[in-house]
């Protein structure tokens, strides 16, 4: 059989010297945000802040609760609290980070795949790639240019 390979490309950056100065100000951003969280089961707070196209910073954080399917996660919050808002601009970066209990984590946290397909689906509606920056509590740094990167094979609308 033949085979095919996919592949992703991840900017890497050792620190937030390494960032442009509006990535690494997103990036505080949404740690402020994931100090906010409501993580009370999982110890783990995830802060996510989006840069829209107007220069408006959107936050979101996740939303945990005792029936633990319901919890929301952070990138999703902050992506349908963006859209609420202004339905008609696209995102153009969104910065996920954590504040976990364990602490030290040092990889950076990806977003979930549910919210990898919302992140998508709203670069598909805009027309508009939007850039990742991921870091765990500490560490290095990733930078995606489009969720496509590390979405395979991901569904949309053009097989319906
Ligand atoms: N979580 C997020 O907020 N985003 C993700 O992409 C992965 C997981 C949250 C959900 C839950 O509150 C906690 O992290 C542990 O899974």
């Amino acid at each position: 059989m033949k085979k095919i390979t996919l592949q992703s490309e991840i900017e890497v950056a050792q620190t937030v010297a390494e960032l442009s100065g509006m990535d690494a100000q997103l990036l505080a951003r949404a740690k402020e945000a994931a100090k906010g969280a409501y993580a009370p089961y999982s110890n783990f707070k995830v802060g996510a802040a989006l840069l829209m196209k107007n220069g408006v910073v959107v936050i979101g954080n996740n939303q945990e609760n005792a029936a633990y399917p319901v919890t929301m996660c952070g990138e999703r919050n902050a992506v349908f609290s963006a859209a609420a808002q202004y339905p008609n601009t696209p995102i153009e970066a969104i910065a996920i980070t954590i504040i976990s209990a364990k602490g030290g984590i040092d990889r950076p946290i990806p977003p979930c795949g549910s919210c990898r397909q919302v992140i998508y689906e709203n670069e598909i509606r805009h027309q508009c790639d939007i850039r990742l920056i991921l870091q765990g509590d500490i560490g290095k740094i990733y930078v995606i240019q489009s969720v496509k990167d590390i979405l395979p094979l991901l569904f949309d609308a053009s097989y319906l």
